[in-house]
């Protein structure tokens, strides 16, 4: 990042996604008790603690709200591959409680390169991406990227690259990231595509969820299937005819469900450490 380069903020320090807090204590006229009011405003959470510290035992009421956990799905699909994943990792992401959002980040061929490789034309019911900054608003991300030469395809790595602002003021940190994948064949290179991935989630400092063995269909020796530890995965066949089976979709759909879980007690618990620090 050359000499303008700043150390990103850690979680812990104040940043714009940092809670505000607000804070009143009133002594009453007994002085033997304090009323306590806080009010934390997070990123995407509410959390109003009100307690009462008495000398003696006293009852203390908790009140939290918290609005949903919010997850984008963001993938670059040529063939549809990846796509099929990433509406059955959407709906795991529904079912465990979190907001989702589908996304695709932009092309970077030519419509005349792409004919030539007879891609098929997009889904346009799916947004693009044009703008990085709206990373912001997520707590966590699932990344869909069909390999290239065992790496992640350049147009998943041209948005990485748009990222260098938010590195700038951490703006990822603390946030939940999964990747899953699709390759032609088995050994094209479904975990050296998801390790591509690492040195983009380490840089900003983001929370990598991997599934491991979680859903058990991983193990499954009597159907040929993608996906691994890292993530989902399917194989499209080397003319692209295979499609991703129940198998493979069941385990997108459960990583949906992992990480979106694990996203959503995540911001509970920076929700919780906010109000504790402020008491
Ligand atoms: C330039 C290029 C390089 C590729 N490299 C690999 C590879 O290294 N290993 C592999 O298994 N498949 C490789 N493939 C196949 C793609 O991974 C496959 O088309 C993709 O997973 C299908 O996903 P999609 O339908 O979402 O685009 C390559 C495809 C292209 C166009």
């Amino acid at each position: 990042m050359g000499s303008v380069c700043t150390r990103p903020t850690p979680i812990d320090e104040p940043t714009q996604q940092q809670p505000q807090t607000t804070s009143t204590t009133t002594h009453t006229a007994d002085s033997h008790s304090t009323t306590q009011t806080t009010t934390t405003t997070a990123p995407t959470a509410t959390t109003t603690t009100t307690s009462t510290e008495m000398s003696a035992a006293a009852p203390t009421t908790t009140t939290t709200t918290s609005s949903k956990a919010k997850i984008a799905v963001i993938y670059y699909s040529m063939y549809g591959h990846i796509a099929q994943l990433a509406a059955a990792i959407a709906k795991g992401v529904e079912s465990a409680g979190a907001e989702v959002t589908l996304l695709q980040v932009p092309e970077t061929l030519t419509q005349d390169v792409l004919d030539k490789m007879h891609a098929p034309a997009k889904n346009a019911s799916v947004r693009v991406i044009e703008d990085v900054n709206e990373l912001e608003q997520y707590d966590g991300f699932i990344f869909g990227l069909p390999t290239r030469f065992g790496v992640m395809a350049a147009q998943m790595k041209a948005f990485f690259d748009k990222t260098g602002g938010l590195w700038m003021r951490g703006a990822l940190v603390g946030k939940t990231a999964g990747v899953f994948f699709s390759t032609a064949s088995q050994g094209g290179g479904q975990e050296t595509t998801a390790l591509t991935t690492l040195t983009q989630f380490a840089h900003h400092g983001m929370v990598y969820v991997p599934i491991g063995y979680t859903d058990q269909s991983l193990l499954n020796l009597d159907e040929i299937h993608g996906g691994s530890p890292y993530g989902a995965g399917t194989f499209a066949g080397s003319t692209g005819a295979r499609q991703p089976t129940p198998l493979e979709l069941g385990v997108a759909t459960h990583q949906g469900k992992h990480i979106a879980t694990i996203t959503i007690a995540l911001k509970a618990g920076r929700a919780a450490v906010a109000s504790h620090k402020t008491e």
